[in-house]
Formats: structure tokens, C-alpha cells, sequence
């Protein structure tokens, strides 16, 4: 059952993130900067809750980092028996025969719904780049719809590197953007990917100077929020599903948006 209610400061000071929404554009900041925003499970179900509490008007999800790094990605002490405090460790529970496979596939779904939101129709979310975006850091600027770099900006798909696989749902998209090959060769060699690179694989909307990587971002929402809401979202839903469509399948998609955008573009003028 989705939680609806709006996550508490201390929810969130607790996983590291941090939450300000003005009007309709909803900036979500990783803050731990001191640990290079390295994430738990908390900070991954914190944002799943971000996701299902978001307000109805916000309409751009602005997801950074605090201080010189976007994330260095899983909090390595998560990998050890004594875990992050607070936390559940999983490596112990495994070690001690607890819990099943099943019931570690499942924790791990909760952690993916804090990355699977970003791509939902009714917003649109976009990575604000900075430094090392490394592993789940990398797989969160993935799940967004844009990404903005700075030219600082270093990606890296470290997780076969340390005996795993990227299962934060930054597989589809990493594929979809660059192709199975590459995709093969970065997360198997587990290599850093320079900004210039990253927009040469078309990872990067923009690369950036470090200094105006905000305001680039803040001239793109003002760009998408001059789109009117309905019909950005029925185009991002149609965009999305292009890939997995037939062009049959999609142009008939493209029919029964459009049909409804018309018929409430007439309700309005009538109205
Ligand atoms: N987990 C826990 N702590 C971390 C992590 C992490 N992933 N990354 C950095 N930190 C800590 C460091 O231990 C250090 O702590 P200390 O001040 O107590 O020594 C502090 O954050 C600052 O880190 P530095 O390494 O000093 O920062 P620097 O800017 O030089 O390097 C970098 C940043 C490149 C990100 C480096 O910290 C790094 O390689 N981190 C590990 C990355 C990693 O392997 N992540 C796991 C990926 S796989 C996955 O996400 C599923």
C-alpha cells in the first residue's frame, strides 16, 4: 500500500535526503556530502516515499547531490556484518541464513521503487551532475529523464566490479541510451566515464561548466514548464512507451492521445 502521507524532516535527515518543493518543481538533494552521498536502504525507501507523497502539482523533479560529488553510490558498509547503524544488515542476515531469497528479492523491490517513480508520465526528472556519480549513484542520474552534467562529472556502473550486478533499474535505460555493446563494455570493465564522453554517448543532455550547472538546470524546468502540464505528460507517457512498441502499436497510441488532447483542448475553449 502506497504511503501518501508527506515523509517527516527527521524521515529524511535519517536517509540523507533532503526535500524542498516550490510550486510545481520538487528538488530532492542527497546530503551526505561528507560520505560523498553514499546511500542505504533507508535513503532508497526515503525516496520510494518521495515518490508515492509527491504533490499532484509538482511537475519537475530536480535530483542532485550536496557538495563536490553527485553519490558515490551504495554505502560500502552495507556490504559488512555490521552494516549502517540503524539499518538492517543484509550481509549478516545472509551470513546468519536469514532472509530467503524470496524475501531479499523483495527488499530489494523496495529499494528500486525509490529509482522506478522518476519515469512516471505526470513529471518530468531531471540529474544535476556534479563529480563522481558512481554505482547506485550513477543507476539514480539513469532513472532520471534528462541528465545535466558538469564537466567535472565522472561515471562509473562500478557494481559487477565488486561481484554484483547494477539491479537499481539502471540496466534498461544505460542499454536503451548507448546500445548493448557499450553498455556491455562500461559496466563489465566497471570504467569512469568522463562528462565529454558521457555527452558523446548522448548520457548528458548538456555538459556544463561546474559553476552554472544550476542555472542550466533552472533554464530547462522554466523551458519544460512553459509546456502546458496535460500535454507534456501525454507525450512523455507516448515517448516512453515508443521503444517497447510496434510502429502499429505506436501510431496507435499516438491516435488515442491524441483524440483526447483534442477533445479537452475543445472542453476548455467551450468552457
Ligand atoms: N560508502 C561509504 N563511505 C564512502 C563511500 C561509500 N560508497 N564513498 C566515499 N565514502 C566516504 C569515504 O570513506 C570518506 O570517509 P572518511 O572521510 O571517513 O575517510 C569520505 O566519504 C570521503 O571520501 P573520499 O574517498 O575521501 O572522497 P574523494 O572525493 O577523494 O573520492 C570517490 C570520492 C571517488 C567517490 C571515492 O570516495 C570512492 O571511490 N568511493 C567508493 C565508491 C564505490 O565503490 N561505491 C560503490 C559502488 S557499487 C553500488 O553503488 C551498488
Amino acid at each position: 500500500m502506497a504511503d501518501t502521507t508527506t515523509p517527516t524532516e527527521e524521515e529524511l535527515a535519517a536517509a540523507g535526503v533532503r526535500l524542498d518543493i516550490a510550486g510545481a518543481v520538487a528538488t530532492v538533494s542527497l546530503a551526505r556530502p561528507e560520505r560523498r552521498n553514499a546511500m542505504t536502504g533507508r535513503t532508497w525507501t526515503a525516496l520510494a516515499h518521495v515518490g508515492q507523497s509527491l504533490p499532484e502539482s509538482v511537475r519537475i523533479v530536480v535530483v542532485k547531490g550536496d557538495g563536490p560529488s553527485f553519490s558515490a553510490g551504495i554505502d560500502l558498509a552495507m556490504f559488512t556484518p555490521e552494516g549502517v547503524e540503524g539499518e538492517r544488515s543484509l550481509m549478516r542476515d545472509l551470513r546468519d541464513g536469514a532472509p530467503d531469497h524470496a524475501a531479499l528479492a523483495d527488499t530489494i523491490a523496495g529499494y528500486q521503487a525509490g529509482f522506478l517513480w522518476l519515469r512516471r508520465p505526470g513529471i518530468v526528472s531531471i540529474a544535476a551532475v556534479q563529480g563522481h556519480a558512481i554505482g547506485a549513484g550513477f543507476q539514480l542520474a539513469l532513472s532520471c529523464d534528462m541528465r545535466i552534467l558538469a564537466d567535472d562529472a565522472r561515471l562509473c556502473m562500478k557494481e559487477p566490479a565488486l561481484g554484483l550486478v547494477p539491479d537499481l533499474t539502471g540496466t534498461k535505460p544505460l542499454v536503451e541510451i548507448v546500445g548493448a555493446s557499450r553498455a556491455m563494455e562500461l559496466c563489465l570493465t566497471a570504467r569512469e566515464v568522463s562528462a565529454e564522453e558521457a555527452r558523446d554517448l548522448r548520457l548528458a543532455e548538456a555538459v556544463v561548466e561546474g559553476t552554472a550547472l544550476d542555472e542550466t538546470v533552472d533554464d530547462l524546468v522554466a523551458g519544460l514548464l512553459d509546456t502546458p502540464a496535460e500535454a507534456a505528460a501525454a507525450t512523455k507517457k507516448l515517448l516512453r512507451q515508443a521503444p517497447d512498441n510496434t510502429l502499429e502499436e505506436q501510431a496507435k497510441a499516438e491516435r488515442e492521445a491524441q483524440v483526447e488532447r483534442l477533445a479537452a483542448l475543445a472542453r476548455n475553449e467551450r468552457d
